[in-house]
């Protein structure tokens, strides 16, 4: 077993990342030290088809349950309402504990969940997509989407304890897997060279259904990577910023589609291609490692689009992201592969790069 300590500037909020094959068959176990009043354990029902009767079994218990619809509609004030009336009616107290059992859509529902009832509920996370075991797990933020936008009402609310399984990727899509290798791709790009050079030979295989079981390490990397950039910075408001490589246009490409066509690592994918050109142009990256990230992004499927993106929605998409201010929004660039910075780079430029990239 695998444990990372997620160290935050309040020292005791610190929270262990366990990691190991199986752990899904000893989340109680793992869970016994936080001494929970009751648990309410809240995943998808797709996630529940495949790994309920095992958590459950695991948790022991009469664990509280509530099954959520899959997909991020989920992520909707209406859906935060039925999850709160389930947890309120069961009458929890502030020793209870929530395990969010799916995907990044679990987690940021039930995440969000916990960090309002009761001004406040403990969370446990088992993440179940490659995206969740990397990346949206770690760093506490959580959130629902508004009308106006994705992820616009939240919190950031640490957990107590995340539990990984890395069997549970076998049953994973394939668009779901490719979708979390885009995170795990850039996690290299902007802070482990040698994770790049290690993805440049196995990244094929980690797209296969059983790719992470000799891998788990890649698991590791990227979540002490995460932990490690978020430490230094858990609100937002420099180092941390790193993470959005690709994002500026990977969010424009999402918005601009209406969050239909793309996988959000599908989308940060593309993005990431124009924001390799992007670093050659503006911090120094040279062309040819350019060339050699543009590569290997290339390896993950993305789907094609089936008509041409309007420019004009891609600009309103771009103006509407909470970084934008005065034309021009931080967009992160490579000054090397291994070493990012974020830059303020015009909206255009941003627009331009997007277009170029489909079309
Ligand atoms: N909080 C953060 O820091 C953060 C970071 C990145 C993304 N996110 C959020 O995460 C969400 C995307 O997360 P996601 O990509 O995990 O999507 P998701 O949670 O919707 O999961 C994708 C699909 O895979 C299914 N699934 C989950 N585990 C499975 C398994 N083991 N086998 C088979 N199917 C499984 C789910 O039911 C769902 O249909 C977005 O809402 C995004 O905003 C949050
Ligand atoms: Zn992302």
């Amino acid at each position: 077993v695998t444990e990372i300590e997620v160290r935050l500037p309040a020292a005791e909020r610190a929270y262990p990342i366990r990691i190991e094959a199986g752990l899904l068959d000893r989340l109680g176990e793992s869970i016994a030290p936080l001494a929970p009043s009751r648990i309410a354990l809240i995943t998808d029902r797709t996630v529940a088809a495949l790994y309920l009767p095992r958590a459950r079994a695991s948790l022991g218990g009469d664990p509280l349950e509530i099954v959520v619809p899959a997909g991020e509609e989920s992520k909707s004030a209406a859906q935060l309402h039925e999850v709160l009336d389930i947890l309120l009616g069961a009458n929890l107290d502030r020793d209870a504990l929530v395990v969010a059992l799916g995907g990044g859509v679990v987690g940021d529902l039930a995440g969000f969940a916990a960090a309002v009832a009761l001004r406040g509920l403990r969370l446990a996370i088992v993440p179940t997509t490659l995206l969740a075991q990397v990346d949206s797990s770690v760093g506490g933020k959580t959130a629902i989407n508004h009308p106006h936008g994705k992820n616009l009402i939240g919190a950031f609310h640490q957990p107590s304890i995340v539990l990984i399984d890395p069997t549970t990727l076998r049953t994973l899509p394939p668009r779901e897997r490719a979708s979390g290798l885009a995170e795990v791709v850039k996690t290299g790009l902007i802070r482990r060279r040698s994770l790049v050079e290690r993805l440049e030979s196995e990244i094929d295989r980690l797209l296969e259904p059983d790719g992470f079981a000799g891998a788990t390490d890649i698991l590791v990397d990227c979540c002490r990577i995460k932990a490690e950039v978020v430490r230094h910075d858990e609100r937002e408001s420099g180092l941390r910023r790193i993470l959005n490589f690709g994002h500026t246009f990977g969010h424009a490409l999402e918005a601009a589609t209406d969050y239909r066509h793309w996988r959000h690592g599908e989308a940060v994918a593309l993005g990431m291609r124009a924001a390799l050109d992007l670093s050659v142009e503006r911090a120094g990256l040279p062309p040819d490692e350019a060339a050699r990230g543009r590569a290997l992004i290339e390896r993950i499927p993305t789907p094609p689009l089936d008509r041409p993106l309007d420019p004009d929605r891609l600009r309103a998409a771009v103006a509407r992201d909470k970084k934008a201010a005065g034309g021009r929004i931080r967009a992160v660039v490579l000054e090397s592969l291994g070493k990012a910075r974020d830059e303020p780079v015009e909206i255009d430029r941003i627009v331009e790069g997007a277009l170029s990239i489909v079309g």
